[in-house]
């Protein structure tokens, strides 16, 4: 992911990160992406790797679709925020070439402590490491919770991570309000630490926040609730429309079209074709 998000930064684009939540999902994301020939990362969060049966599942799901499918495309396999050093090991020893500890709740120290630990075991494994800093909730952004500048530059001194996801107005979920990026800061945190920013919480931000996003430093933006909505509105469209069927292969798969639509959209948004 290191390489991957280095060059999107020099590009300037950002890298799509889309929540994989079956199999399924993980297809449709893969073959719009090969189909745009764009660079993409699969999150998986951890109560989604529980749901689809562990980590070694979820990395042999991606690994045999990537065969089968024949994607040429380069794929990352990303753990969303990892909650402790234990999840994130499961998720290296098990193939995924990306990580995130995510201690944005604890103390910075101890947020550096346990950062550093992940980045000592993923180096050598050749695995790339993004953590948080400040912290980004669900719904609404609070102002105190906003990355701290100073902050940001003596963790990723200390840490040595890939990337970094400093909350800067975002919120994971559907927004209760309007969200106020702080571009700014955002430019200030990017030329301090000289790495590339992730954006979490790319869901309902508009397309003009994220592209600015982009020029201030953000090379990475994760989306997960926008597939989720598509999905389901499209799932519960065909069900209402076909009340008899029940083959759980056309029933899922009715919500493919719609999903692809909103990926094939994000993609453009992102700016993420290779030229
Ligand atoms: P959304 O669900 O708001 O798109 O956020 C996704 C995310 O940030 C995953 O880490």
């Amino acid at each position: 992911m290191k390489e991957m998000l280095n060059t999107a930064k020099r590009e300037k684009y950002a890298v799509p990160h889309f929540n994989i939540n079956n199999l399924e999902w993980t297809k449709f994301i893969l073959q719009v992406a090969e189909e745009e020939r764009a660079p993409v990362i699969l999150g998986v969060s951890e109560s989604a790797i529980q749901y689809m049966g562990g980590y070694v599942t979820v990395s042999k799901t991606v690994e045999g679709l990537l065969s089968d499918l024949k994607i040429t495309i380069p794929v990352v396999l990303h753990l969303d925020h990892g909650h402790d050093l234990i999840s994130c090991k499961k998720a290296i020893d098990a193939g995924f070439t990306s990580v995130m500890i995510d201690a944005s709740k604890k103390a910075l120290e101890e947020n550096i402590k346990e950062t550093k630990e992940v980045v000592l075991y993923a180096e050598e494994k050749n695995v790339s490491v993004e953590a948080e800093i400040g912290h980004i909730g669900i719904g609404e952004a609070s102002q105190e919770e906003y990355a701290n500048i100073e902050e940001c530059q003596k963790f990723v001194l200390e840490t040595k991570v890939d990337a970094l996801a400093p909350a800067l107005g975002s919120a994971h979920g559907l927004y209760k309000g309007l969200p106020h990026l702080d571009f700014i800061r955002m430019k200030e945190i990017a030329e301090i630490t000289g790495i590339p920013l992730v954006l979490h919480g790319g869901t309902g931000i508009a397309d003009s926040d994220l592209q600015n996003s982009i020029q201030n430093g953000i090379c990475k933006i994760n989306i997960n609730t926008e597939l989720q909505v598509v999905w389901a509105q499209a799932v519960r469209t065909y069900l209402t429309e076909n009340e008899t069927v029940y083959d759980p292969r056309k029933i899922i798969a009715s919500g493919e079209k719609a999903m692809k639509e909103m990926i094939r959209y994000k993609l453009k948004v992102l700016k993420n074709q290779k030229q």
